[in-house]
């Protein structure tokens, strides 16, 4: 029996999280896995009815759960940056998720937006560093019209701030932002990447950064790639730079296998990634702390124009759920899931709008329900 801490959130997000949680539950079912689903109201809505983002009272109460299931979160009614940083990143900082893993993989019967790749070409993983680089908050603001700066560190439920004086008047604001690379951090993630890559049978892993102009964190961050590289002889290494793997993921997808990158640069590739996997209603992702609490959500945002149309599609979330059943060690579970999945996209029967056809978020859902019960 597993304890999910379940945060439907903004938007679309309750809709597709009701799928995910029917198929989960439609698996468990079959192989007699019981769930416990601990329901959490935050997010916009929360938010503004009330003035909170995220109590540490839920984060003591999802530390005592096996993992966490993520809809989505943000909405236009909201500042920027709210929700994202209290609620998402405080998330994924609190657990020490300190590895986003996301899988680029374009299903059978899935149409590539590139011409002439199909989904032999399209397989691979994306393991973002998570709680680092330009993602610690640490930065600030000189304003010549203000003598009151400050400079804030932020992190988790620690705030700490600096005042200092500024040197002139005038106008004329400069801000800055510092990202943060430290050897341990990028141990861990990209120990994480060269174990998976064994897990999966797969035998390259490429490391991305920006080491040619960023050379402060960059060079560190290269220099613990090689170090660990060296207690994983039998997998072949490359270095990219974050630009040019934006050409190449289009130009020859098929040559990844692992990408084990810097959080920020991850967070750019992974979309583009999402597109040459069908789009961002087929690309899941996971918050994976090893030792800790994981968390598994869809990679799209709140889609707020499509809150309760009904037409989201709800695969994404359905491929996070799959995530966690296999880091909860449940392979055989997260298999069937897979496979559920891919024959309904090989029918070719049910299609939401992002794949061109009108079925809605329930039909997607109920068909790999449907299909799973053909496979068990
Ligand atoms: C993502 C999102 C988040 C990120 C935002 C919403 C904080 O874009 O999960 O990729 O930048 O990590
Ligand atoms: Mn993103």
């Amino acid at each position: 029996m597993y304890k999910i801490s379940v945060l439907p959130g903004d938007g679309v997000g309750p809709e597709v999280i009701n799928e995910g949680k029917k198929v989960l539950e439609s698996v468990g079912d079959a192989l007699n896995i019981k769930f416990k689903w601990e329901y959490h109201p935050y997010g916009a809505e929360h938010y503004l009815d009330t003035g909170e983002v995220l109590p540490i009272s839920a984060l003591n109460k999802m530390e005592k759960t096996d993992a966490i299931y993520l809809g989505a979160v943000g909405d236009p009614r909201v500042k920027p940056g709210v929700l994202e940083k209290e609620l998402l990143l405080n998330l994924r900082f609190y657990f020490d998720q300190y590895i986003n893993l996301r899988p680029i993989k374009l299903y059978p019967g899935v149409k590539c937006p590139l011409r002439d790749k199909g989904h032999e070409h399209v397989n691979f993983y994306v393991v973002r560093e998570n709680t680092e680089d330009f993602y610690v908050g640490v930065g600030g603001r000189f304003s010549g019209r203000n003598h009151k700066n400050t400079i804030e560190i932020e992190r988790c439920h620690y705030k700490t701030k600096f005042k200092i004086d500024s040197q002139k008047k005038g106008k004329g604001d400069i801000a800055y932002q510092i990202g943060v690379i430290s050897e341990e951090g990028s141990r861990r993630v990209i120990d994480y990447a060269f174990k998976l890559a064994i897990n999966k049978g797969m035998n390259r892993i490429t490391s991305v950064d920006k080491a040619n102009v960023l050379t402060n964190v960059y060079s560190l961050w290269r220099e613990v790639f090689a170090d660990v590289s060296k207690s994983y002889p039998g997998i072949e290494t490359e270095y990219a730079f974050v630009d040019a793997i934006t050409m190449w993921f289009i130009k020859n997808p098929e040559w990844y296998r692992v990408v084990v990158t810097p959080n920020m640069f991850g967070d750019i590739i992974t979309d583009l990634g999402a597109m040459i996997q069908g789009g961002m209603g087929l690309a899941p992702g996971g918050n994976i702390n090893p030792e800790g609490v994981s968390m598994f959500e869809p990679i799209h945002g709140s889609a707020p124009k499509y809150k309760d149309k009904g037409i989201a599609n709800p695969l994404a979330t359905i491929l996070a759920g799959q995530m966690m059943l296999e880091n909860l060690g449940e392979e055989k579970a997260a298999g069937l899931i897979e496979q559920a999945v891919i024959d309904v996209l090989m029918e070719d029967k049910i299609r939401t709008k992002d794949l061109g056809g009108n079925s809605n978020t329930t039909e997607m859902g109920d068909a790999v329900v449907n299909k799973l019960t053909k496979i068990v």
